[in-house]
């Protein structure tokens, strides 16, 4: 066991030094895409966070976060964080994907407008994981590719983890994982070869007023607390390439 822990670390080390590479290497691009779709999930979810107090502004209607701003600073940050700029379609083969991502973002908060904008209700559920999880969905139909958040500790049921990222967050949790590190491997789902990729997070200050102390406390969302300490693995995004 011990032995297998270390040996996948290694590949998954170096499947990853050669990611962000000056071109991707034909065996790679698979892992390079998985990493870049996880950056714009985590983009977006960024994004929600930071404008969370007037999302969550009772006293404000229109608020002007809108779909197209969204889009608009998700793309702007992608390039500032990877030097990848998507409002250049050519600026990689994979920007139609990508830009898949950036549209089922924008969709999520397009969606979310009259909700977002109504005055007179403070908390609206509009939060960072619901709205992961709203884009994730578009975003399969429309590629095939599978994002989620997932955790040991799931909320929703559908965020539950399957053998393989319960095995993975396994893994995370474990001391000898260094902190922060993605894991991926080559495998089957469901009789065919994909791609798995999951990047661990961790229970930020910002996260503990509903993922905190005490646990089973009800949080402003109405879920019981799950008692998680600041730096705790709090669960992973997972991503599922299908391979051709
Ligand atoms: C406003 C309350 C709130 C805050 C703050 C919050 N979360 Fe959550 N979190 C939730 C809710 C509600 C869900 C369930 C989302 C859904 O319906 O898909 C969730 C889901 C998750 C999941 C997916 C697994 C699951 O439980 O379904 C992870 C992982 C997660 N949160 C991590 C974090 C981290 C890390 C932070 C801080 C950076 C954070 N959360 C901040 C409320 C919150």
């Amino acid at each position: 066991m011990a032995n297998n822990f270390i040996k996948k670390s290694v590949v998954v080390a170096l499947m990853l030094t050669c990611v962000g590479a000056a071109g991707p290497a034909p065996a790679n691009t698979e892992v390079e895409t998985a990493e870049l779709l996880i950056k714009l999930v985590q983009v977006g979810r960024g994004l929600i966070s930071e404008h969370q107090a007037t999302i969550n502004d009772a006293g404000k209607g229109d608020k002007g976060f809108t779909g197209d701003y969204v889009a608009n600073q998700v793309i702007e940050r992608f390039r500032k964080a990877t030097k990848i700029d998507l409002s250049r379609p050519n600026s990689t083969p994979q920007a139609p994907l990508f830009l898949a991502m950036v549209e089922s973002e924008k969709e999520v908060i397009d969606e979310a407008q009259p909700v977002i904008n109504k005055q007179g209700v403070g908390f609206k559920g509009v939060i960072p994981a619901v709205f992961a999880r709203k884009a994730g969905d578009r975003f399969y139909r429309k590629t095939g590719i599978r994002v989620k958040l997932t955790s040991a500790d799931y909320r929703f049921p559908g965020n539950r983890p399957d053998d393989f990222e319960s095995e993975v967050l396994r893994i995370f949790a474990d001391t000898r994982h260094p902190k922060g590190q993605p894991y991926s491997k080559a495998t089957m789902l469901d009789g065919k070869p994909v791609l798995r990729m999951m990047d661990p997070e961790y229970a930020a200050a910002t996260c503990l007023g509903c993922h905190g102390s005490p646990k089973g406390e009800r949080d402003i969302t109405g879920a019981k607390k799950e008692g998680w300490h600041e730096g705790d693995l709090a669960g992973a995004i997972s991503i599922v390439i299908p391979m051709r």
